[in-house]
């Protein structure tokens, strides 16, 4: 048939004869286009004609690019202040609105154009300068300027405005001699933060505040507590106290989107936004019970916000008060006498000023010598935590300069005589929480008695020489050791806890407790089994180990399943160990890498004994369950919308309680704090309890149970689901993990309000038998801190053992029992989950 003529041209026969790409051509007139047999030369004339219009819109394009883009002009804001020491401050410059205040800045924009165009570098780009604001000393001006800079200037210009008191320098000195000028002094000019260009705010909105004596102003960010702060705005706080006096912040609550990026607080020891005058920036959460004031170093300061269109949080609220220099409260350094003693940085725990220097001489009685600790040490510019050029805020003890965040008891200094000088000096920008220090007088000859000496001056309990554990900081307790009975003998001279033999891990860093593991000869490589095969052997595509571990991480891609290869989803299995989530397609069908939207926490990532609080949304799978009534009783792990995973023990019926059954619980998601239900948090009633059918009450074996919820939930940045591992899954002896939980934060304590976090690692399965007396099944593992004080404890139960592994944390285990808490060398006990990989598949389909 001619399909031309019927015009069935493009009617597909079937799927395969579809042809798409004519299929849906646009034909406004078919007659036409039925009778043309070819293309005509109407058509050809149309086609150039197009193909000359592309040719010229491209080359139109090129010369874009290449010619005027350059010409693109960006405009640069300038942010400075700058001391007038001509003229006297009068209380009208407060006020922008009146006539002296315009005057005066009328004639400061006047004599900065004259500065501005006067450099052949910045005159051609200068738009304009208006003065924000003035304060006391004699009279300081705070200003913006404007430039519109060609792209490829930018660089240039910033370069200038960053010397901007040369500039002045040179000016006023051809000026002197006209009476009238003002004078300038204490130049400074920087960029203005760049996410404040180039976000475009939809509002700006500008707050003042002069606080005086015997009155505590507060300030809060707009709708706090009761609404979040606004989208897309720029809000600044300027804060002003009587002359003579510094101001205090002192914030009660701040709460704000976790990424900086998004929106943030600076506070600027200032009164514009002076990048070289910044105290500090934030963002995120800060509990109330964490004290944060800032002091400032004049009588004025700066408080911003930015905020993006993306998440709003309530953001915060801080209390304004002023504080007379030369006050006790702002005194700091002095002489120091006696035996011992201590002092902190001024401010401390809160932020110390910016711009200050004290000195603190100790003197200790004469024959002694004067040794000095500091247990809390915190002085980081951003970028800077490890301290090591210290040109910003630093302590300086005899000469010897420290600065960034260090550790308790990392810097001890030990002085020569029985005097030493400790001085402390921060600078104009970033100020920190400063340092908690104590001193006291030593004999030169035994300066840690009874003790052991590491080589930084610190003294460690003897115990702990040797031990396997760096506790000097520097290593020098674990050198030179004559190893304990209970110890491995590395051939690097340090000893390590004899569990830690054969586990897979280099405890030693050389291998050395690695070594002679099962007796396999050189050339041979062990199985899992503890066999021994010739290396030859290893990925061969034959099972010689006889449990297929012969054949694991190997290159090829799909291999013969065995018990411990992972199976995709089309039942094909691959070597790799851990393939899951690790970022790599492995399987053809890539089911290793599906479902991976688990076991990740939205933020970065600040009870269970020996923990610290958690951050909010740290760990979001982490579940409180309640008894209607009561309150928390132990812990779970989100798994998918629906289902909890648990443990067996904790819905085990009593003669009071019904534990068993769905009804009796709540389950709490999103929770920080107990008893503080947040607009994170969500409450869910169960629909269904199902215990392990094999869990026996007296060994704790298989304990672990599943919840179904009566609703599925939503996921949000606090609710989340952890990843489950394959029944394959290794996790490694020797690696740590988290526990989480509201448990006791002590043996036979009381539980903790703030969800606890604290890491511990996996031990040895045989090691912990032994110290557990024979009571570990298979369907158990152990982790913990053998050298005691980590653990979980009672009210941690059913909670998740998390597991981090590449950029996902895997649920390895469920908090189930151990000999009291955090006891030594007593681990805490959990229920493997891979060994219950398919009762959780069958009951849950997960
Ligand atoms: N069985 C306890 C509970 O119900 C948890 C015990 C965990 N103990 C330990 N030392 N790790 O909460």
């Amino acid at each position: 048939m001619d399909y031309m003529n019927s015009g069935m041209r493009y009617t597909p026969k079937t799927d395969r004869d579809w042809d798409p790409a004519v299929q849906f051509l646009p034909a406004s007139d078919n007659k036409k286009l039925e009778k043309k047999k070819g293309p005509g030369k109407i058509g050809a004339v149309i086609g150039i004609v197009i193909f000359a219009a592309v040719i010229a819109l491209m080359t139109g394009l090129l010369v874009w690019h290449f010619h005027f883009r350059k010409n693109v002009r960006v405009k640069k804001l300038y942010s400075g202040s700058m001391r007038i020491t001509n003229q006297v401050f009068e209380d009208a410059y407060e006020n922008p609105n009146s006539t002296e205040f315009k005057a005066l800045a009328k004639q400061v924009a006047t004599q900065l154009r004259a500065i501005y165009t006067k450099s052949p570098q910045l005159a051609k780009y200068y738009v304009g300068s208006t003065v924000q604001a003035f304060s006391e000393g004699s009279v300081m001006a705070y200003c913006l300027s404007e430039f519109d800079v060609p792209a490829s200037q930018e660089a240039a210009v910033d370069k200038v405005m960053a010397t901007l008191d040369k500039l002045v320098d040179k000016e006023q000195r051809s000026i002197k001699k006209n009476s009238n000028a003002l004078v300038f002094e204490d130049v400074v000019s920087s960029a203005l933060d760049t996410r404040l260009i180039s976000t475009s705010f939809d509002d700006f909105l500008r707050f003042s505040q002069h606080t005086r004596s015997n009155h505590i102003a507060s300030i809060k960010s707009p709708g706090f507590p009761n609404k979040p702060y606004p989208a897309n705005t720029f809000m600044q706080w300027q804060l002003r106290a009587d002359q003579g006096y510094v101001i205090k912040l002192d914030f009660d609550n701040f709460n704000l989107e976790e990424n900086c990026k998004n929106d943030f607080v600076k506070i600027y020891d200032s009164l514009v936004a002076i990048e070289s005058r910044v105290m500090d920036e934030m963002c995120g959460y800060v509990s109330p019970s964490q004290p944060m004031t800032f002091l400032s170093s004049s009588n004025v300061m700066l408080v911003t916000l930015a905020t993006n269109e993306k998440k709003n949080f309530p953001g915060f609220q801080a209390h304004v008060s002023q504080i007379q220099r030369g006050s006790k409260e702002l005194a700091c350094g002095g002489q120091l006498r006696g035996v011992s003693g201590t002092f902190t940085s001024p401010n401390y725990p809160n932020y110390y000023q910016p711009r200050i220097v004290c000195e603190w001489n100790i003197e200790v009685p004469t024959g002694k010598v004067v040794k000095i600790t500091f247990s809390k040490f915190l002085l980081a510019e951003p970028g800077q935590e490890k301290g090591t050029d210290c040109r910003k805020d630093y302590v300086e003890i005899e000469g010897k300069k420290v600065c960034g965040e260090k550790e308790a008891g990392e810097v001890t200094e030990v002085s020569k005589t029985n005097k030493m000088s400790v001085v402390f000096l921060s600078d104009r920008s970033y100020v920190d929480r400063g340092f908690s220090a104590s001193y006291e007088a030593i004999d030169s000859k035994d300066p840690c008695p009874a003790q052991f000496k590491c080589a930084t001056q610190r003294c460690v309990k003897s115990q702990l020489r040797c031990d396997g554990w760096n506790d000097c900081g520097d290593m020098s307790d674990e050198l030179n050791c004559k190893c304990k009975s209970n110890h491995i003998q590395c051939k690097n001279g340090l000893c390590k806890p004899d569990f830690w033999k054969c586990d897979g891990v280099d405890d030693c860093g050389d291998k050395t407790d690695e070594q002679d593991c099962g007796g396999c000869k050189s050339g041979e490589v062990m199985c899992r089994n503890s066999k021994c095969v010739s290396e030859k052997k290893r990925c061969d595509g034959r099972d010689d180990c006889g449990d297929g571990s012969d054949e694991l991480d190997c290159s090829r891609g799909d291999v013969r399943c065995t018990d411990l290869t992972y199976r995709c989803k089309n039942n094909k299995c691959i070597s790799k160990v851990n393939p899951e989530c690790d970022g790599t397609l492995d399987c053809e069908d890539g089911s290793d890498e599906a479902n991976c939207d688990c076991g990740r926490n939205l933020f970065k990532t600040s009870r269970i004994v020996g923990g610290q609080e958690a951050e909010q949304g740290e760990f979001p799978w982490q579940v409180s369950l309640h008894i209607k009534g009561f309150g928390h009783v132990c812990g779970a792990s989100i798994i998918s919308p629906q289902w909890l995973v648990t443990a067996a023990h904790c819905v085990q019926d009593d003669a009071k309680t019904r534990y068993s059954q769905p009804g009796t619980w709540e389950a709490f998601f999103g929770l920080h704090t107990q008893r503080q239900n947040g607009k994170t948090v969500v409450k869910k009633n169960l629909k269904q309890v199902i215990s392990h059918p094999n869990y026996n009450a007296y060994t704790y074996d298989n304990d672990i149970a599943l919840m179904e919820l009566d609703s599925p939930l939503t996921f949000t940045d606090y609710i989340r689901p952890i990843c489950l591992p394959a029944a394959q899954h290794v996790f490694a002896v020797g690696n740590s993990v988290w526990i989480t939980g509201w448990g006791a934060t002590r043996e036979g304590g009381s539980a903790a309000s703030v969800l606890q976090k604290a890491q511990v690692r996996i031990i040895n399965r045989k090691v912990c038998d032994k110290l557990m007396g024979g009571q570990i099944t298979s369907r158990m593992m152990c982790a913990g801190v053998l050298t005691g004080g980590v653990d979980a404890c009672q009210g941690d139960s059913g909670g998740p053992l998390s597991y981090p592994s590449g950029s996902h944390m895997f649920l390895a285990g469920v908090v189930s029992w151990g000999d009291g808490c955090a006891r030594r060398n007593k681990p805490g006990i959990y229920t493997t989950i891979t060994k219950f990989r398919g009762w959780i598949q069958e009951k849950t389909k997960v």
